[in-house]
């Protein structure tokens, strides 16, 4: 599995350098991060960097008081870095705008300033924001961090439904929306969404009172009196230079809740905290991207996830940084869309996934070839394995076989890269598809199934055994869900050991470097995007017409992977195309277009266990045309014959 890189001799000293920074940061990992943290503006300093007593509810930073718009803003204003740009933003129309650090600053002055006088948003209420990737977004997180409220982003691309489910569990009183945006040419009706989530979330008790309208669009939809505001008209309120006192916070409070997916039908509200993260992904960012003061970066994802919230949003912004952000599709209107921003703004730093490199790939070369690259210093990737192929593609013809490929490894939960090259630090020799070695303070290995440690070259599941700033520090409203995901796999806690369980397979080589081989929990990653299979059942179930429903993961060349779903039907009901088709639109709109599922096959029964469970696996392996394995627990071996028979008439179409 090691392969030389011709460009690895540039570093030939990289991996020594980095194993002895690393291993004097995990002698003793509170006084790392306590000397990590000191770099940073503080209210207050902390009596304790990390609170043990209650695990595997930790506490960072006990006693220290901050807020991050001190880190992320104020300390840029009044100097020359106020002048500096935060954003070169690029709608999908190629309208454009520039925010310099002090128009940011002021303009999230102002919109805190109404939302405390105007809208009453006072320290620890949640606020659910609904926006496409607009300045108004990152404008709108900051405002309400700056007055210690609690932001929950909702992705754009999700679904009435999915964003009314959400409302319900954060019990935001108040939304931030917008009147619509452009995707791949079209509108999209961001506003109708929100009117129905609301009437939603009112039947499901919770009573949106004020929505915050951004204008994107025409502004052409209909209002409703009294609820709804312009967000123009509402900022007209505030005066020009107004400055808000960014709210005295604890350390060890909520920064934001983030939903994402997990094994059961109900999304689960990551929680961060400010003072931890803050300390985290501030170092991450310098020891990913190696920032320097004349960069431009551009991370292409979107704010609704956690890569934008931390990579976009508010790492960039605690470094100074100038960064690209892109509304719109990343092939509209044609497939050098990406490429021609890199040129046009002498992009230095470019971060995305392999999904959109693997489509990109795909459009071929062409649309690369005539583009001026040179700009380009280091690329990164993060959400899913990345392909060795892909990863050369990417490594010779973007980066010119000059930039090192930052394979960043890990999770909404963990706030910032885990397992990744640091060339900020000591860049060690790349291998692609590795994502090389964890990252100062972070404590990872592999282990098998019973706990034990996995031998080099081994399959096993990847383990995270000391605690780190930028994890999160529970489940929104159920702590128990938290202990229970997370923390009982392979936590000893009557002998007090406690081991963070991410659900990765992994196995890490001779030379200690990390595989990451995808997720070992009923998770699906579609084009880098977490959707539960459970959740996925539980939408198709809602269908009049669908009386069981099992999905799995198919193997996607470009997404990585797809849900295929198996369908039984209610007495009476016949399978037909049409309704196949009526299926993936109900999922479509049930969730969003992310979670459409590829393929819906109908049989009479599902393949379970004689216990009721579905196995899954059983699926999987005839998808993909390998053996079934072992079937004794099977309930009834005709649902496999059906099953295979119904996946072999249509396995020309997938
Ligand atoms: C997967 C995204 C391989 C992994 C930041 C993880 C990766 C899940 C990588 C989290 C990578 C993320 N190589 N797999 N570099 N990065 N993953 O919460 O399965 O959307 O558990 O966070 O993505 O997805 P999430």
């Amino acid at each position: 599995m090691s392969e030389a890189l011709p460009f690895d001799e540039k570093y030939s000293d990289g991996l020594q350098r980095y194993i002895d920074y690393y291993n004097k940061s995990v002698e003793d990992i509170e006084e790392f991060w306590d000397g990590r943290a000191r770099e940073l503006i503080w209210i207050r300093y902390w009596d304790q960097v990390l609170d043990r007593s209650n695990p595997p509810f930790y506490r960072w930073f006990v006693g220290g008081y901050t807020n991050i718009n001190l880190n992320a803003l104020d300390r840029w204003v009044g100097k020359s870095s106020e002048n500096k740009v935060a954003y070169y933003w690029i709608g999908e129309d190629d309208s454009k705008r520039t925010i310099s650090y002090g128009e940011l600053y002021r303009e999230v002055n102002r919109f805190a300033y109404v939302l405390k006088e105007y809208i009453g948003v006072s320290r620890g209420d949640t606020v659910t924001i609904y926006l496409p990737m607009i300045p108004e977004l990152p404008i709108s997180m900051l405002a309400l961090t700056r007055l210690g409220a609690i932001h929950s982003v909702v992705f754009s691309g999700f679904s009435s439904g999915a964003l009314a489910d959400r409302i319900v569990d954060a019990k935001s009183k108040v939304v931030i929306t917008a009147d619509g945006f452009y995707r791949r040419g079209n509108i999209v009706n961001l506003k109708d969404r929100v009117d129905e989530a609301i009437l939603d979330a009112g039947e499901k008790g919770v009573d949106v009172e004020k929505v915050i309208v951004v204008k994107r669009l025409d502004g052409n939809i209909k209002m409703h009196l009294n609820r709804d505001i312009w967000y123009h008209e509402l900022l007209s309120e505030a005066p020009n230079k107004v400055y808000v006192k960014p709210a005295e916070m604890k350390a060890i409070d909520t920064l934001f809740i983030l939903y994402t997916s997990g094994t059961t039908g109900k999304p689960k509200g990551i929680m961060h905290s400010i003072g931890g993260y803050m300390t985290y992904i501030y170092n991450v960012f310098r020891w990913n991207w190696d920032p320097s003061p004349e960069d431009i970066y551009w991370c292409a994802a979107d704010i609704g996830w956690i890569t934008g919230h931390t990579y976009i949003v508010y790492a960039p912004l605690m470094h100074n940084m100038t960064s690209i952000m892109y509304e719109g599709a990343p092939d509209h209107p044609k497939p050098d869309r990406i490429w021609r921003i890199i040129e046009e703004y002498s992009v230095s730093t470019f971060y995305t996934s392999p999904t959109l490199l693997r489509l990109l790939m795909k459009y071929g070369d062409k649309w690369v070839e005539n583009i001026d690259l040179s700009s380009l210093k280091i690329l990164g990737t993060v959400g899913e394995p990345i392909n060795p192929e892909v990863w050369r593609w990417y490594f010779n013809k973007i980066g010119g076989g000059r930039c090192p490929i930052v394979d960043t490894w890990w999770q909404t939960e963990t706030g910032a890269a885990m397992i990744s090259p640091a060339p900020g630090l000591s860049l060690v020799p790349l291998k692609p598809g590795s994502a090389t070695l964890p990252l100062p303070g972070i404590v990872a290995d592999v282990v098998r199934e019973d706990g034990g440690k996995a031998e080099p070259g081994e399959k096993g599941y990847l383990v995270i055994k000391e605690p780190w700033p930028g994890m999160l520090m529970g489940l929104w409203g159920d702590p128990a869900r938290y202990i229970e995901v997370y923390w009982s796999r392979y936590s000893d806690q009557d002998r007090g050991v406690w081991i963070y369980y991410p659900a990765d397979y992994a196995l890490r080589d001779g030379d200690g470097y990390f595989w990451m081989l995808g997720r070992a929990d009923e998770v699906l990653k579609v084009a880098g995007h977490r959707i539960g299979t459970i959740e996925l059942e539980d939408a198709i179930i809602s269908h009049p017409a669908v009386s069981e429903a099992a999905v799995v993961g198919f193997p996607d060349p470009v997404k990585g992977e797809l849900p295929v779903a198996v369908v039984t039907l209610k007495m009476g009901v016949e399978p037909s195309e049409e309704l196949a088709d009526e299926i993936k639109d109900y999922v479509r709109k049930f969730i969003g277009p992310i979670a459409t599922p590829k393929k819906v096959i109908f049989v009479s029964k599902l393949p379970k266990t004689r216990s009721g469970k579905i196995m899954r696996r059983i699926i999987i392996s005839m998808l993909q045309g390998k053996p079934i394995g072992d079937v004794s627990t099977l309930e009834d071996p005709k649902a496999v014959e059906e099953l295979e028979e119904a996946i072999e008439g249509m396995r020309h179409t997938f």
